[in-house]
């Protein structure tokens, strides 16, 4: 899939404001295809918007439909106003605050990126309970070997386990880029 417009202007805002943590390849393409699955009237949620990369290839699977909304939360004020500045489809709406206290008052979705230390690393249940039925969930930065720390590691083999064993959940392991688990929410 060659770079959309909205995620190339969003990578430049990533070099001016310094911020290295964007999606990599495969999870940016895999956002716009999956967004493009959202049934009608759905709803999608990113936790953690950084400089607004994933957010960008979430709207670029949106092409033509005005049907489905896209909410983004993010911690830092500093990214959510220089993102925020930028030109969205109205049917985005940034969030700033916790995604830890945010979460439990958003309702349900039916895509959720979740791409924040809340709501995956800490708290993934409140994540869970926010999938829809059907829902489909992608959490990123999956292999431990990312992460110095063998605490952090450790965080990361309980949730990959979390997510494999949820009786809620099917699941996959996707070893590509940083990578990815993919989750559908069962009827
Ligand atoms: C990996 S980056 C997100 C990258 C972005 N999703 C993308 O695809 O380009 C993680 C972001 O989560 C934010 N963050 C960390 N803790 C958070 C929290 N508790 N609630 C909301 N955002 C948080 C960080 O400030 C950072 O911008």
């Amino acid at each position: 899939m060659s770079v959309p417009v909205l995620v190339a202007e969003a990578s430049r805002r990533a070099e001016r404001l310094g911020f290295t943590a964007s999606c990599e390849d495969p999870a940016g393409p895999m956002l716009a295809v999956l967004a493009a699955a959202v049934p009608r009237n759905g709803r999608i949620l990113e936790l953690g918007t950084g400089s607004g990369v994933g957010t960008a290839w979430l709207v670029s699977g949106l092409t033509d439909r005005d049907d489905v909304t896209v909410t983004t939360v993010e911690l830092d004020a500093d990214l959510v106003k220089a993102v925020s500045e930028a030109s969205w489809p109205s049917f985005v709406t940034f969030v700033e605050g916790d995604a830890g206290e945010v979460l439990p008052t958003l309702g349900r979705f039916d895509l959720i990126f979740a791409d924040a230390v809340a709501g995956k690393w800490t708290g993934l249940e409140l994540t869970l309970n926010a999938l829809a039925p059907g829902a489909v969930l992608l959490v990123d930065d999956m292999s431990p070997a990312l992460y110095p720390d063998p605490e952090h590691q450790a965080i990361v083999r309980r949730v990959e386990r979390s997510l494999a064993d949820d009786p809620r959940l099917i699941s996959v392991r996707i070893p590509a880029g940083t990578h990815l688990t993919l989750a559908t929410r069962r009827y």
